[in-house]
């Protein structure tokens, strides 16, 4: 019993646990330049969300759909990224901004449809759960140029 204590401290006290100062977010390595074309989009993001609200909350619903399809993959397919970026992205990384971006095409889709429907917030929270996601997930690290 008291070896089976002892065994239980042992193995408690080498488990690594996070402390509360630690950043648990997996680093993702990236050039200056890199980091400022990714900060840029987070931005343009971060605009969007608001501009969507704002038109939603006075019925420009024209206007919200049209900012929404700008954040979206079907603009942006072409997006001049920097040369190599794509290769340092995880299939994770991928998946989340490619879950945000067509949630912005849905969004807009749905906006254009029937703006009064429950469901554009429904649809405008699922986008955002891939901003929550990723967030979550990775922070951005400086790599050598
Ligand atoms: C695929 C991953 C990913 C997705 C999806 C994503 N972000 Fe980010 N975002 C990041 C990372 C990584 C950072 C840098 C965080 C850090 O280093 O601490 C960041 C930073 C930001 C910043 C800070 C910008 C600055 O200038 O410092 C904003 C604002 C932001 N994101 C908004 C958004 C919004 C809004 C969405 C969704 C519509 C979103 N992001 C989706 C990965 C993502």
């Amino acid at each position: 019993m008291k070896r089976a204590a002892i065994l239980l401290l042992t193995l408690t006290l080498l488990t690594p646990t996070a402390r509360a100062d630690e950043d648990t977010r997996e680093p993702a390595p990236r050039t200056a330049s890199e980091r400022t074309f990714i900060l840029g989009e987070m931005r343009k993001f971060l605009a969007s969300v608001q501009a969507i609200t704002a038109d939603l909350a006075t019925g420009d619903t024209r206007a919200a759909a049209t900012e929404a399809a700008a954040r979206g993959r079907r603009v942006n397919a072409v997006l001049a990224k920097p040369p190599g970026l794509d290769t340092k992205e995880t299939a994770a990384w991928k998946s989340m901004m490619g879950g945000a971006r067509k949630g912005f095409d849905s969004l807009a889709d749905t906006i254009n449809a029937d703006a009064s429907t429950p469901g554009v917030l429904t649809v405008f929270a699922d986008t955002m759960s891939n901003c929550v996601a990723c967030h979550q997930s990775y922070r951005l690290t400086a790599e050598a140029q």
